[in-house]
């Protein structure tokens, strides 16, 4: 029997929580499927290590999850470690060493869930947001002069390569071209950027023509909220830089309900690293230990997990359950308006895989 092996690093704050909660599921649904087997190693990096070793992992911590099959992530940040510390020392060092240049993220308006906009149904707002996770305005270039003094200078370069940006936008149109409607919307600045956003747009056309059933359309960012909010239904697959779609993605989980129930997987296509897959949202210190963190986006992010190590019937499960749970408003915890703890969630979605029907 086929056995994934996953590095569990649950981070600071309800990252614990919610990682937790996702292993009992995952654990579940293997053991409900049958066909594969999961492990779990854990790993307890984060800002409580930082405090110990001034560091979030260990120097070989990279070595340490290479091997394994793929990284169910929690959150990272600390009300004392900086957040540029414990974002770049854990998180983005995995996303960069790795090479996860394409970071997926749906958005759908799950059954029971009351979102924001009127009038708008789970078939109106169903996208794929896909963000360029290696490069762009996130590549870590730049650097400070002067510090402390009037004339203090600072620098945060943007970098968008050829190859960088072909490979996103081959990407993004494979996967555009997976989904029913086959529509992909390039998100782009091209009139105030105009050099890195320029090569963007022309990269863009130039893999469009590989794709000749995707049709696509460009958007400027500051228009591309406006599209978000007023007509959802006229989106599908997005393609955006690093800082774009990490702004649009906080607003399209809005628009679908709450930043507790939005996935996301870092992936390494080509397969020569691990992928890792986590909720969207931070380490909420706000809740911690309240027990009332909604786990569904870490439940979702499984089920991306799932469909990488190619076991679609299992993910698919997995997914009937959580539409399940969230159908019901007794599962909602306080995020969703409900009054729910995440025990609770979690033991519905246990009995909903375990169940007859899903
Ligand atoms: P956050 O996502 O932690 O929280 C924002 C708001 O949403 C809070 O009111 C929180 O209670 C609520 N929320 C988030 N997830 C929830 C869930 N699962 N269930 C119920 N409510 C939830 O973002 P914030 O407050 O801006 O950042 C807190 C810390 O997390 C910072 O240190 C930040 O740097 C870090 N962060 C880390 C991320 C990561 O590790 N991927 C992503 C975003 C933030
Ligand atoms: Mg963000």
């Amino acid at each position: 029997m086929e056995e994934f092996r996953i590095a569990a690093i649950p981070g600071d704050g309800i990252g614990t929580e919610v990682v937790t909660a996702g292993i009992e599921v995952l654990e579940a649904v293997a053991g409900r499927d049958g066909g594969f087997r999961l492990s779990f190693d854990h790993f307890d990096w984060g800002s409580d290590y930082y405090r110990r070793h001034g560091e979030m992992m260990p120097k070989d911590g990279l070595d340490r999850i290479r091997g394994h099959d793929a990284i169910l992530f929690g959150a990272v940040g600390a009300p004392d470690v900086p957040d540029h510390v414990s974002l770049w020392g854990l998180r983005l060092a995995i996303c960069q060493s790795f090479d996860q240049y394409a970071n997926v993220r749906p958005v759908r308006l799950l059954p029971g869930i009351v979102g924001p906009l009127r009038g708008v149904s789970s078939d109106d707002l169903d996208w794929v947001i896909v963000r360029e996770n290696s490069e762009g305005e996130y590549a870590g270039q730049g650097g400070r002069s002067h510090r402390g003094l009037p004339e203090e200078v600072a620098t945060e370069v943007a970098i968008f390569t050829r190859a960088g940006v072909t490979r996103i936008m081959r990407f993004a149109f494979g996967l555009a071209r997976s989904r029913p409607r086959k529509r992909l919307t390039v998100v782009t600045k091209s009139n105030a950027q105009r050099h890195g956003m320029v090569m963007w747009d022309e990269i863009a056309a130039e893999v469009a023509a590989e794709f000749p059933d995707v049709a696509w359309d460009k958007m400027l960012v500051d228009a591309m909220t406006a599209r978000m909010t007023l007509h959802p239904a006229t989106l599908d697959t997005i393609v955006a830089t690093n800082l774009h779609a990490d702004i649009l993605s906080d607003l399209a989980a809005a628009l679908a309900g709450s930043l507790g129930i939005a996935p996301t997987a870092n992936l390494d296509p080509e397969r020569r690293f691990p992928s890792m897959f986590e909720p969207i949202h931070g380490s909420a210190m706000d809740i911690v230990g309240k027990g009332i963190a909604n786990p569904v986006a870490t439940f979702w992010s499984a089920a991306l997990m799932l469909d990488h190590f190619g076991e679609a019937a299992a993910a698919a499960r997995l997914m009937r359950a959580v539409e399940r749970v969230t159908a019901d408003p007794s599962c909602h915890p306080p995020d969703l308006g409900g009054t729910a703890t995440t025990r609770m969630v979690t033991d519905a979605m246990l009995a909903a895989i375990c169940g007859e029907n899903v």
